[in-house]
């Protein structure tokens, strides 16, 4: 079953518990919220502090999107406010970080991904990473902001971790994110994408419940 993550990034900030109660009732799986430091990526995002307070406010599992030049100086301060799902972006991260931040995971009880931008090459090490991992993000628009086109040339990196993870019998999930519509939703789910981010798709929709559940129509195979 595919799960769908509206991505609270494109909600409308002075409407943000009808969005949480909209998007329950279409019948999301998670909230995806995008972590922005204006340094890794030209934006500023939410902060540990909305995580807190949106934790108090839906029963959904709150994924957290880490788009941070250092990651792993603000990872706890998120899966304290009760992010269930944190993913950090490997072009900041090194084979030693990388385990770091899997081993603060298994610590702390959160779910660990790691993220790349649209035209990363996977690095080496995070092969190892993958056997301990959660999920893995390959980004299909540059890092930042809500309502961009899906990079075709993602499907590249979907496509090498399907196979990687098939080939070795893994279990991490493939989350895709970025430009996710009900056009791409199809294709994507057959490429081996477990989760769905959707921003722009489901709260620029006059009808967010609708948007979800004919996302969810789509995605089925
Ligand atoms: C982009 C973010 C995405 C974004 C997705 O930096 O990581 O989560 O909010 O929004 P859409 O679906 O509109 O591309
Ligand atoms: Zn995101």
């Amino acid at each position: 079953m595919v799960l769908i993550a509206p991505s609270v990034l494109s909600a409308n900030q002075m409407n943000i518990r009808e969005c949480i109660r909209a998007i329950e009732e279409g019948g999301a799986d998670l909230i995806h919220v995008d972590a922005i430091d204006g340094v890794f990526a030209p934006n500023i995002g939410f902060a540990p502090k909305f995580v807190d307070d949106l934790s108090r406010e839906t029963r959904l599992e709150i994924d957290v999107h880490l788009m941070f030049y250092n990651p792993l100086r603000y990872t706890l301060a998120y899966a304290k406010a009760g992010a269930r799902m944190i993913s950090a972006h490997t072009e900041v991260l090194t084979d030693v970080l990388g385990r770091h931040f899997i081993a603060i995971a298994k610590e702390f009880g959160f779910k660990a991904g790691f993220a790349l931008k649209p035209f990363t090459e996977p690095p080496p090490w995070l092969f190892d990473c993958l056997i301990d991992a959660d999920y893995i993000v390959p980004m299909s628009v540059e890092p930042g902001f809500s309502g961009q086109k899906f990079i075709p040339q993602t499907f590249k990196n979907i496509q090498l971790f399907q196979e990687h993870r098939k080939k070795n019998r893994l279990n991490f999930k493939i989350e895709a994110d970025g430009g996710v519509t009900q056009d791409n939703a199809r294709m994507l789910v057959e490429s081996g994408v477990d989760i769905l981010v959707a921003g722009a798709s489901v709260f620029n929709s006059d009808d967010i419940k609708g948007a979800i559940s004919s996302l969810k129509r789509c995605a089925q195979i």
